[in-house]
């Protein structure tokens, strides 16, 4: 199989069980590289736990998680986010005592470690690494608009910049694959139009693979390339926005169609 072939992410038989709930039933997803693949489903669906079983947060009963190929099912969620997978979390968890610099700062050295002895000897090395961080930093706060608010306590920032935030500290990372939960919860409508396009936008600028679990029907239909519905655990559709809104178990299950 040519590299091309081998999707960005792939699930398959993809299975958590808590106690007597299976909240995941064999859930198979492909995305790839510059896609934009969206999860709906009714609240306790099992959306958040498909995202927990990707990431390394739940350890999957059944089933296989492959990233570029590699089985990753089985690691925990440091490995994988150095593999190149980010997530934000459906609710925000910035550091929100520190400044907003200092919360993409501290994702971006993930992405470019420096060691314990070019910190304690101040190498060039040390240095050049710096330069990368602060450079990637700068660029991800101006692309959220948030370069004037730098200095700032994140936790002092309104919500839908905080969400902002989070979403460029999860790019600060490097990743191949961002998974965002609820992304445009707590967002007012112009909010949500501007995050449809910052999603839009870097998943081209930075070659990302994009899945997205959201409630806002406006965001996933105008945003999604595909569209895989879940009901309590099960994938009961899977096609393109205009195929999930035109079919009627879908309508029934999830949009409230009578
Ligand atoms: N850590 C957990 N322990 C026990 N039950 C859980 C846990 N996480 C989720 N669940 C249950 O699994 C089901 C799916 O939850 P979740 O994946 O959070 O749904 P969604 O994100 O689609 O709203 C729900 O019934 C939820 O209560
Ligand atoms: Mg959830």
């Amino acid at each position: 199989m040519s590299e091309a072939a081998v999707p960005l992410l792939e699930t398959s038989g993809l299975t958590k069980i808590f106690g007597r709930l299976t909240a995941l039933r064999s859930q198979s997803i492909t995305v790839r590289t510059g896609e934009i693949v969206g999860v709906i489903g009714p609240n306790g669906s099992g959306k958040s736990t498909f995202f927990n079983c990707v990431t390394g947060f739940l350890r999957p009963n059944a089933g296989e998680v492959r990233l570029s190929g590699q089985p990753i099912q089985n690691l925990p969620p440091m490995k994988i986010a150095r593999l190149g997978i980010a997530r934000t979390f459906q609710g925000t968890r910035l550091f929100a005592g520190l400044t907003v610099r200092e919360n993409v700062r501290a994702a971006a050295q993930l992405r470019h470690p420096s060691s314990m002895l070019d910190a304690v000897l101040g190498t060039p090395r040390l240095r050049a690494v710096e330069d990368k961080v602060d450079a990637m930093t700068a660029e991800l706060l101006g692309l959220v608009d948030l370069h004037r608010q730098a200095d700032r306590r994140a936790g002092d920032l309104p919500y839908g910049d905080q969400r902002r935030l989070e979403l460029v500290r999860a790019l600060a990372t490097g990743p191949r694959l961002l998974m965002l939960d609820e992304p445009a919860a707590g967002m007012d409508a112009a909010e949500t139009r501007r995050l449809l396009e910052l999603i839009s936008d870097i998943r081209h600028r930075y070659k990302l693979g994009v899945i997205v679990v959201e409630h806002d029907m406006d965001l996933i239909m105008n945003l999604c390339d595909r569209i895989q519905v879940l009901a309590a655990g099960e994938t009961v559709f899977e096609g393109t926005p205009a195929a999930v809104q035109a079919h009627p178990r879908v309508r029934e299950v999830y949009l409230g169609h009578e």
